[in-house]
Formats: structure tokens, sequence, C-alpha cells
């Protein structure tokens, strides 16, 4: 099997937890591009649920597979949000923001009661930080926040460096909410909850992709089959 088709397998464990009248926050990615499609599946076959989408991205598939959509002003409280992550570590504290979605993701997720986490295997880790850290920072002023957080990592005694993260165009990447994206290159994060929040403190910092006591379940797919991780560290093969 490959990884697509150990997202496919999560995304489909995942969709056994949506019922009826659900209000879901829509994460974003590949692997929640799955879920996406999956659930729209469901709802051509009659399956009454609303969407958050955590992106425009995912606004555009959802509308596709003809989801039907809400916002938080309407429906300021969800029952589950499903997003990827592109690392898990044994407590499920997670990076996110690979696709440059973390503000939206975070909010949706902190708007839902429940998050799951949906991912193949390869985004299990011991210790977070080999994937780069996405650091949303206002436009204005981004420079000196920058060197703001490059004396932070040198204070919490983190090496690597951060980066500000452009498209293929050379020009800055800007976020749905008209932001851009430092990635921070620390390749391990022994104490997340410290950086998270050494990071927030800093002013022009929107959000981060550090994601602790978020997730409530974390579906993982590869050659072992599928594992549903909860933030005890329990598993258990489903
Ligand atoms: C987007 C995210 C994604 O969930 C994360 O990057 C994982 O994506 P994929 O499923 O494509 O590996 O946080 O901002």
């Amino acid at each position: 099997m490959t990884t697509e088709d150990f997202k496919r397998v999560a995304a489909e464990a995942a969709l056994a937890h949506v019922k009826p009248g659900m209000k879901l926050g829509l994460g974003t990615g590949s692997t929640a591009s799955i879920f996406l499609e999956l659930l729209g599946e469901k709802v051509a076959a009659g399956l009454d649920v609303v969407g958050v989408p955590t992106s425009e991205a995912t606004r555009e598939i959802a509308e596709r597979h003809n989801i039907p959509l809400t916002t938080l002003k309407d429906d300021p409280a969800l029952d589950i949000t499903i997003d990827g992550a592109d690392e898990i570590d044994p407590q499920l504290r997670l990076i996110k923001g690979g696709g440059g979605a973390l503000l939206r993701e975070k909010i949706v997720a902190f708007a839902s009661k429940r998050m799951i986490v949906i991912a193949d295997a390869s985004k299990r880790v011991e210790t977070l930080g080999a994937f780069p850290l996405p650091i949303e920072v206002v436009p204005f002023g981004k420079e000196p926040t920058l060197r703001a957080i490059r004396e932070l990592i040198g204070r919490l005694g983190l090496t690597g460096d951060v980066v500000l993260r452009r498209a293929e165009d050379g020009c800055p990447v800007v976020t749905d909410s008209g932001h851009v994206i430092l990635d921070g290159h620390f390749h391990r994060i022994d104490d997340p909850g410290r950086l998270a929040a050494s990071l927030v403190a800093i002013p022009g910092v929107v959000e981060h992709g550090l994601f602790i006591g978020m997730a409530d379940i974390a579906i993982i797919a590869g050659h072992d089959g599928v594992v549903t991780l909860e933030p005890e560290g329990q598993a258990f093969a489903e």
C-alpha cells in the first residue's frame, strides 16, 4: 500500500465518528481532502451534517463535494474537527501548518468538542521538530518579529534557524488571513509547551503550529494496520 492508501484508510476510519446532525470542523491538507471526498459520498447518500472549512482551499473542495457549509458566526460550537497533521508525538502534541492553514485550523479545533487527527504512519515521531514549525506573523514589522524569534530560540537553547516561507515565484506565502509564515527549522523541540508560550508572547506572532492538548484521538494508518492513539499514550488496533 502507498502513503495515499494509508491516508485513505485513516480518513475512512474517522468517518465512523461522524453522526447525523453533527457540526464538523473540516481540516486542510491532502489527508483532510480524502476525508472530504469520503464525507461527500456520505452526504450524497443522505448524511445530514454541516462543516466549517479551515481554509479557502478546503472550502472549495467541500463545495465541490456538495458538503453543506456553515460559519463559526452561525455555529460557534462544533462537534468534531477532523484534520491532518505534520507531526504527532506520543502525547498527541502536534505540529500543523505545513499547508499554511494553522490559524484557522486552531480556531476551528478550539471551537470543537473533539479533535480527531488523521494521518499515515510517517507522521508519528518520538520528539517534535524535524518538520519545520510554522509561525504565522503579521506582515507589518515581520523583520523585528523574526529577530525576536531568533533571540528566543537562542535563549531556549534550540538550534536551527527561522526563515520566511516563500512560494515558487519567490514571493512570501500569504495566508488566508493575510499574514505571512516563518518556518522554524529547529530539528527537535524538547519542550513544546515552553516554546509555544514564549512564541505567543512576542508581538506580531499571530499563531504557531504547535497544537498542545487539542487532539483527542489520532487515527494513524500504516503497514501495521490502523492504530488509534489517545493522549494517555494508550493504543489499540481498530
Ligand atoms: C495544513 C496542515 C495539514 O493538516 C498538514 O500539513 C498535513 O497535511 P497532509 O495531510 O497533506 O500531509 O496542517 O496547514
